[in-house]
This record gives structure tokens, sequence and C-alpha cells, in this order.
């Protein structure tokens, strides 16, 4: 039978079919069916801590369900999913009603409608002045906690808005929540705010759950599910039976909002609201901000949607609140939301994607890298195809297994990632994944996997893949930096024939390079120009793009300031290498095994025949008195420049890494230096030097008296 969404109980059925034939089936069917979805969802993501759609996927069958119930409002329901808030009661905590709702809010989803909120702001307040509140939305779960006679009496999550769960016992856990208020306090003081987990907390949880697995697996068990990422982390910490487990879990609170208050409660603006808060020892955001007017709203969002992963916690938007309590009362609420605030959302950094395949790269060093093939997802600003899936442990203990619905994740500029497998959406016989035996090279060479290694590698020294990537490896920014010569050439080049290892980039003509596709004269000669240009190199690039293993540029320049010439370190034992600061056995030994290779050797002569720049061997004459020393700069100097500074510090055998910590051996500071270098100097009693301090200390290695 066809279920009537009618929101007229008073009116005779006929009529009320009559009056819903007027909408079309399609928009009615549509709405019965996002009604059902959201409400499973909610129950998946509330009641079970399971959720199989990311939020903005939640978010997008919301706002189509909201814009038919807007066309026709006699579909809207009144137990539609879009006048609650989401939540469900689930069954394992005591009930607790709210006695002012807890409602959610309305969504902007670009700027345009956050204009269109200040407009419809402005319009409702004619000529009055309008401040806003802009606060960072914090990514976890809404929380009421109950103060009565100062004492916290009991805290609860928000549920559908009506009714939470009793969460009282888990909340006294939690760090930073005050259990008593100062004397003076309101009879009844009911704060709302936001549980999270930090990302090192989740990091460190999930870490640990797959280490647990690990062992699961070894045990021949099932692995368990792991957390997908700090939301998910909280809500299953904050939910848990056994309050010492959520005592283990180090969660957080930043409070943002007042609920009931009986007697007191007097203040007329938000932010004096945030600051009684503060005052009675709740944690609230530093980074909330009172602005003047919408342009002001839309540069804070700017502001910290670049901003959001320098915060050790996650964010999914601000919320834009009035800040003038009595404007707040006269805007109200719709049934949904109040009128008053907003949460302007991110684009979003995570979705659900298919996972079409498991394949196996081939690095330079022969290591076989797992990568998963998915199909395109929009998701953190570009379009994703492919993720890494890191080595064989990682893709048996995150479970994933091809034809999976998977969660990626693309923060910021962090390369894209796969989170896990949404299990309650596999398909029945869905295969383990085999790691292959052999490289997917033509040569189908055995992959080996060396005791106590997580990597599994190619160890054929004649691998083409491994070849294409050593050159691709010479080339890049990090190497000789040839402008131009990217994968695909270099595989062309391969194909051709024309180069077999990355000497032979400098004997390539024009004339080989016009004989290859999407070459015409002038980016033929551009490249051949920018190989020979990348003769004169520095040093520390020519190491590093030789591509030894362990071997990175920090080393690289250790090396290059050490022994001065190429010959010089080709020369040197395991032990002279490895006396040099920053460079362990390991790479010592690395970097003599790669010499003795003979055709290594042969690679290197003909770089040398080619005249690409070896090096001079630098006579060294400042004595050494930073050795083993880290001398950190910030800010501007007069004598020298900063790249002037750093390499005075390391001619004398110190160090000069780009942060303070404890094994800082001194701070130098120009004008305007790094606010968080000096605090952190402070903090750890390093010692802080001006540009005479500086000299001195260049001079004799020691800190000048005070
Ligand atoms: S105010 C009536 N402020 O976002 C106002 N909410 O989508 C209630 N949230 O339910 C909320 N940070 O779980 C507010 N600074 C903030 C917030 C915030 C995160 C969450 C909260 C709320 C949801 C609304």
């Amino acid at each position: 039978m066809v279920r009537l969404r009618c929101n007229w109980h008073y009116v005779p059925e006929e009529i009320r079919y009559r009056a819903c034939v007027a909408i079309p089936k399609k928009d009615r069917d549509r709405a019965e069916y996002l009604r059902d979805e959201l409400i499973r969802h909610d129950s998946l993501y509330f009641g079970q801590d399971a959720p199989q759609i990311s939020d903005a996927e939640y978010d997008q069958l919301k706002r189509e369900l909201i814009q038919i119930e807007e066309k026709y409002p006699e579909l809207a329901s009144s137990d539609s999913p879009t006048l609650s808030v989401g939540g469900v009661v689930a069954a394992t905590f005591d009930p607790v009603t709210h006695r002012i709702p807890m409602t959610s809010l309305d969504n902007a989803m670009d700027e345009s409608e956050l204009l269109a909120w200040g407009e419809r702001m402005a319009r409702s307040l004619p000529g009055e002045r309008l401040q806003f509140v802009c606060e960072l939305k914090i990514d976890g779960l809404a929380l009421s906690i109950r103060y009565e006679a100062g004492k916290l009496s009991q805290a609860a999550t928000r549920g559908d808005g009506v009714t939470g769960e009793d969460v009282t016992a888990n909340v006294r856990t939690i760090n930073g929540v005050p259990k008593e208020l100062p004397s003076g306090a309101p009879a009844v003081f009911e704060v709302r705010g936001e549980v999270y987990m930090s990302i090192a907390a989740f990091e460190k949880l999930r870490d640990q759950k797959l280490r647990e697995n690990e062992l699961r697996v070894a045990e021949g068990k099932k692995p368990d599910s792991v957390p997908v990422n700090p939301r998910n982390a909280g809500a299953g910490s904050l939910r848990q039976k056994n309050a010492q487990v959520t005592a283990e879990r180090d969660l957080s609170f930043w409070a943002y909002q007042l609920g009931e208050v009986v007697g007191g409660g007097d203040d007329q603006f938000h932010h004096q609201t945030l600051d009684t808060l503060r005052g009675f020892g709740f944690p609230v955001n530093p980074a909330i901000e009172r602005v003047d007017g919408i342009d002001a709203v839309i540069a804070y969002c700017q502001k910290w949607q670049e901003q959001r992963h320098d915060l050790p916690y996650e964010i999914d938007g601000v919320v834009v609140k009035i800040d003038d309590l009595a404007q707040r009362e006269r805007l109200g609420f719709t049934s949904r939301a109040p009128r008053w605030a907003i949460a302007f959302k991110f684009p979003p950094e995570e979705k659900n994607t298919i996972l079409n395949d498991i394949q196996v790269s081939i690095g330079r060093t022969g290591r076989a890298t797992p990568f998963a093939v998915l199909e395109p997802v929009f998701v953190g600003g570009s379009t994703v195809s492919m993720a890494t899936l890191h080595n064989r442990e990682q893709v048996r203990l995150k479970d994933v297994r091809p034809g999976d619905t998977v969660v990626v994740r693309k923060a910021g500029d962090v390369i894209p990632e796969v989170v896990g497998p949404v299990l309650a959406l596999r398909k029945k016989g869905a295969k383990q994944w085999d790691f292959p035996d052999f490289c997917p090279c033509p040569l189908n060479t055995p992959l080996v996997q060396a005791d106590g290694e997580a990597d599994t590698r190619c160890v054929e020294p004649s691998c083409p893949y491994q070849r294409d990537q050593r050159i691709i490896h010479f080339a890049s920014r990090g190497g000789m930096d040839i402008e131009g010569l990217g994968e695909k050439t270099v595989f062309a080049l391969t194909d051709a024939g024309f180069v077999s290892d990355f000497s032979d980039l400098y004997s390539l003509t024009v004339e080989q390079l016009l004989q290859l596709d999407g070459f015409a004269e002038i980016s033929a000669t551009n490249l051949v120009a920018a190989i020979s240009s990348s003769k004169s190199r520095p040093l520390p690039k020519l190491l590093t793009a030789l591509g030894v293993k362990h071997l990175g540029p920090t080393a690289s320049d250790s090396l290059a300031r050490a022994f001065g010439s190429l010959n010089a370190i080709m020369n040197a034992s395991v032990e002279e290498l490895s006396s040099i600061d920053g460079i362990g056995e390991i790479v010592a030994t690395s970097i003599t095994n790669w010499f003795a290779v003979e055709s290594n050797r042969a690679i290197i002569e003909k770089l040398r025949d080619a005249g690409v720049d070896f090096g001079q061997v630098i006579i060294r004459d400042a004595p050494q008195v930073l050795k083993g020393k880290a001398v950190v700069v910030s800010g501007t100097l007069t004598r020298w420049n900063r790249v002037e500074a750093e390499e005075a510090i390391k001619d004398r055998g110190g160090k000069s890494p780009g942060s303070v910590s404890a094994k800082t051996f001194a701070l130098v500071v120009g004008a305007e230096p790094g606010a968080s270098k000096l605090t952190k100097a402070t903090e750890l009693k390093v010692p802080i030097l001006d540009e005479d301090g500086f000299a001195y200390l260049l001079e004799t290695g020691e800190l000048p008296k005070q």
C-alpha cells in the first residue's frame, strides 16, 4: 500500500489523496526514497557508529529532500528526517530528555549561500548593526553537560535532539571538563559543546588497533574494525559501556553554547557567554573571533579553510552566530534550526568510492608498493583514481578487497589514501587480495620479502620498471631538476632504446627526440638544453639524484660538505662516511655497496665523461667549533642572509634545523622572528641570541656570557 505522507491528518483520506496527486509521482517517490535512506543512515551513523556514506553524501541527500519538501510543503510529514537532527537513541544508555532541544544548524555549502544568509539577517534586522561570532566547526559529537549547585550532575549526547543518551560517567573522565564550577555559578548551568578526539590521539588509537589486528590475523582470527577518522573514533570512545575505556581514549572538549540556565545567565552577547565559560574553567576555542559584517565572516571562513590542517584536531567548517542575544531572540528558529546561526561547510575530504582493483608498482629500489585503482571520485579538491596502500601488511590489516566500497581521504596537500572498507556494503564472496609473487614487469621475476622487513621487493638488477623509476628520480626536482623530462618522456626514451640508464641522457640528440611522439624542433631542442644545463647542479643534488637507497637530500648535503667531491665520497670507507654527523651506518653501508657495483661505477664514469660537475674539494678552514650542535635561525639578520647564516653554522660542523626542540643549542633571532620558535625556545629554556651573540658563537662555539 502507498504510504501517504500528507501532513493534513484532519482531512479525509480521499481528499488527502487528491491533494497529493498534484505532486508528480517522480517527486513523491523520490521524497519517499530519500526519507527512508536518511532514516537508515541516521541509524547506522548514530545508533551503530558504522556509517556507510560520507557526511557530504548524507548532506546531499538531506538537501535534496529539503528542496522537494519546500517545493511541495504538503509532502513534509511531521516525522520527516529533515525536521530532526538525525540522531537516534541507542538502547545501551539511559535516555535523557533535553529540557531545551539540541537543534542542528542549517548549512551554507559555498560563499554565495553564506552571503544569502547574511542578506536574510540584514533584511530581518533592518538598519541594525550586525556583529557575528565566527567559530570553528569542530568535527566531533555535540554534548550537553549539566551542573546543578555547581556540580557536574549529568552529561548527555544529542541523540535525536529531544532525547539523548546519558554518558555522565564517561564524560567525567574527559580532561578539561570541570567537575565543579566556581562559587557564584548559576544554580542550574547547562553547557553545550563538542567532544572530539585530537588527530594525534586518533592516530595512536588506530595504530594500536592495527597492531592488535596483526595479532588477531596471526592467530587466524578476523581483524576488528579500525576507526576511520577522529570523529568516528571519538564517537566510539564516548559511547563505551565501561567508562574506564573512555578514560584511556584521550578525548577533549570545546564549550560553545549554553542550554538551560537557572539563576544567572544575564549576558547580552554571545561573546560574553564565551568569556563566562572561560572564566568557569571550560575550554573555549582560541580561534573564535567576533567580526563586523558578512565580508569579514567570509574572510574568516577562507582563512580557516586554508589553515584547517595546521590544527591538531579536525574541523569541517565554520559556525557563524549572531552575537547580540536580543537579536537572536527576534530571529528565532525554523522547524529545523536557529535562524541566527549557520554552518559554513568546507568541501568534503572523504568520500566513498569503489575499489576496482589492487595492483603493485615497482619503485627505483625495487620496492613493490600496492596501490588502489579506484572508480574516479572528486574529493579534497581533485579527482582521485589511484591511492597508495603502502605495503602488504597494510592491505591485510585494513582488509580491503577488490570490489569493496572504500572510504577515500584526501586532506589538503596530503597524498590520497584509502582509509578502509565499508564492511556493511561488502558483496558476498568478495575475495581477499593476495600479494603477487612476481614483478609485473615483462621479466616477471619473483618478488621477495626479507625477514623482518615490511617491504616486498623486486631484486632483479635489470628490471626495466626499476630502471625507468631511477631515471625519473634522477631528473626530478629533488635530483638534477631537468625541466620537461617527466614520466611519459622517460618511458618513451627507454621504449625506443635511446636511454638505458640515466647517464645516457647526456648523449641524447635532438634528432632522436624528434622520432618520439609529441616532440617538435623547439621542444626537443629545449629538452636537450635542459639536460645539458643540469650538468652544473651542485654536488648534493647529484648525490641525491643517483638514487642510492637511504641517501636523501639532508644526508647528501652533509656528505658534500664533509667530503667536497664525488670522488672523495666514492673512495671513502664505511667508517669514514659514518663519522659524519647525520650519516649512520646503514646509509654509509648503502653508499659503499652502491659504488661497489660495477655497473654503477660505469654510470659514474659516463657522467664524468659527459662533463657533469662532481664538485670541488673545498679546503675547509673554518674551525669546527659547532660540531654536533644545532643552532636555529629565525627572523631577518643584518649581517647574514638566511642562507649565509645557515652555511656559517654548517661550515663550523653544526646543524641548522628548521624548528626548535629540547636538543637545540641556541636560537638566533633577527627582526620579526617566528612566534612559535620563540615561544618554544622560552618554554624549553633554549638560549636566545641576538646578532652579536651569534657572531660570538660562530667564533668560539660558546654562548656569550650574560
Ligand atoms: S552551535 C543551536 N557551534 O555542528 C546551535 N555547533 O551542524 C547549536 N558543531 O550540532 C550548535 N562546532 O555538533 C555549534 N562551534 C560550534 C560547533 C558546532 C561543531 C556541531 C554541533 C552541531 C553541529 C551542527
